[in-house]
């Protein structure tokens, strides 16, 4: 059997296209949602990550505003910094790309992100808002796997997801996804014993380890949804997932793609996010 291919990359495209069309309506009531991101040090990943980020808002004509810190910035320069897009009207976004350098707490910088501009769903406030399945911001590679198993019209009420790994930026809030959805859900991590006994449950299984090639056929259910969200850069230069494509295909029903799966679809459910945000701030004018 071979894998139905899920296409992040034409999916986030379409989603720009729709993204586009709020945003010239935003434009028309005087609105053009903005979204800053923020980079301290010069990590050459997260420096790409940024540069999709900038592209994608451009697409779809949100403005977004780029600030570099030195990778010497002290706390205070990062915290005095976000107080100051916190509070400036033209910013309905913002973003702290992490990994940050190792004396700064990435957490503390974070939560002070205002909750309402906090489009990468880390804060607390909207952390809450997912584990209750209250409105909120949902942190942005969650919900781009749920959108491509939606696309790819995979039910998820009744399945049992296994989702592999446990980050705040995606297992954690990915596995809550999946239960505010109705499925049941095992949550493993790189390190749990005999990782293909529990896998290999999974009608859904999401794998967010940062481990190139810890998913290989023989963890696989038959059929299974697989969705990749690694993003590992092997010595030879080129990306590849947390999941060995070439195998896996071969016994799953759906499988993501790296790159384009995961990656640019979160990039648009980003935008989307700064779309909400400032279109939360026109209907509350
Ligand atoms: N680093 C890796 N993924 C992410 C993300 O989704 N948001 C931020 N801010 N940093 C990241």
């Amino acid at each position: 059997m071979t894998a139905q291919l899920i296409d992040g990359a034409a999916l986030a495209r379409q989603k720009i296209a729709d993204l586009k069309q709020r945003v010239a309506a935003l434009q028309a009531k005087g609105v053009t949602p903005g979204l800053a991101t923020v980079l301290v040090g010069d990590d050459p990943a997260s420096r790409v990550y940024i540069r999709n980020k900038a592209r994608a808002c451009a697409e779809a004509g949100v403005n977004s505003i780029h600030h570099d810190l030195l990778a010497t910035a002290s706390e205070q320069d990062v915290l005095d910094l976000i107080e100051r897009l916190d509070n400036d009207p033209k910013v309905h976004g913002i973003i702290v790309q992490l990994p940050l350098p190792r004396h700064l707490d990435a957490q503390c910088v974070s939560q002070s992100v205002a909750y309402e501009k906090d489009v990468d769903g880390f804060s607390w406030h909207n952390l809450g808002a997912l584990m209750e399945n209250a409105p909120g911001i949902v942190p942005c590679t969650p919900r781009a796997t749920m959108a491509l198993l939606e696309h790819a019209k995979i039910s998820i009420e009744g399945r049992h997801a296994v989702v592999v790994g446990r980050s705040v930026i995606v297992g954690k809030p990915a596995a809550l996804l999946l239960i505010n959805a109705g499925a049941t859900v095992t949550v493993c991590n790189s390190r749990t014993p005999d990782l293909g006994a529990m896998t290999r449950q999974a009608d859904i299984l999401v794998v967010a380890t940062g481990r190139a090639n810890l998913i290989t056929r023989d963890m696989v259910k038959p059929g299974a949804a697989v969705i990749d969200v690694g993003i590992n850069r092997l010595h030879n230069g080129k990306l590849a997932g947390d999941v060995v494509f070439d195998e896996v295909k071969e016994v799953a029903g759906w499988i993501t793609p790296v790159p384009g799966g995961v990656g640019p679809m979160t990039v648009a459910m980003l935008v989307e996010n700064t779309v909400n945000a400032a279109a939360r701030l026109v209907s509350q004018q």
